[in-house]
């Protein structure tokens, strides 16, 4: 009787927890796109031709806002988002990581500002990030390459980003092209002289 009971309750639990992984699964959707674009927005706090202010409005279809393109017509998902060269001034909120089927992100040559949120790192469609000529300051999330393995493009070049390149950069295998000049990082390279200056 007892057996039957504790096993009635490992079932019991076995249905929660596997309902529990499911929900997990599903939490992204379209409407999350939508609400992740909307805190994107919200983090712009100069649009000097208010381009943003305009476009991107919550009567109209996201798939259609400026900048934003989506994936095909049965899951209109945000596959590449380019809001290069707009005169931008922001940071990148956190729910930018919930653009799951991102695969082509550039904010290139506006003002951004502020470190990059750990959230990037959830990602794991990328396979061209753009950040350059923007103001971000700060370290590099510590993960940051640690689940873009499909990346092929990435550039960080001018701006104002320090510390370390996280060695895990060696596991994007498919980058191309990469950009990390005029930083303020401090690479290996003058880290390994350094080490020979004082041996
Ligand atoms: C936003 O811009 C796109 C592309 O230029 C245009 O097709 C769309 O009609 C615009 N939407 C609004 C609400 O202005
Ligand atoms: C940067 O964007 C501005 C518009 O905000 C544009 O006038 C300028 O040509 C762009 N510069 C580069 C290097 O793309
Ligand atoms: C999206 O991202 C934010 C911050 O990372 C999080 O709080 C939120 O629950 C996420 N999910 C949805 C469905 O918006």
């Amino acid at each position: 009787m007892g057996r039957i009971f504790s096993l009635c309750i490992f079932l019991a639990f076995l249905v929660y927890f596997s309902t529990l992984s499911f929900v997990n699964a599903e939490v992204t959707d379209i409407s999350t796109d939508k609400q992740a674009l909307l805190a994107l927005k919200s983090c712009i706090s100069h649009d000097s031709s208010n381009l943003l202010a305009n476009n991107w409005s919550i009567s109209s279809f996201f798939c259609d806002w400026i900048g934003v393109t989506c994936g095909g017509a049965r899951h209109q998902r945000v596959t590449a988002l380019d809001i290069s060269n707009l005169g931008l001034t922001g940071t990148l909120p956190p729910q930018i990581g919930n653009l799951s089927f991102l695969a082509t992100l550039s904010i290139r040559n506006n003002s951004f500002h502020g470190s990059l949120p750990d959230e990037l790192t959830q990602l794991r469609s990328l396979k061209y990030l753009n950040l350059g000529y923007n103001r971000f300051s700060g370290g590099l999330p510590e993960s940051i390459f640690d689940n873009l393995p499909n990346l092929e493009f990435f550039s960080l070049h001018s701006n104002m980003f320090k510390g370390k390149i996280p060695s895990t950069l060696s596991k994007c295998k498919h980058l191309q092209q990469l950009g990390l000049s005029s930083n303020n990082f401090i690479g290996a390279h003058s880290e390994r002289n350094r080490k020979l200056d004082s041996a």
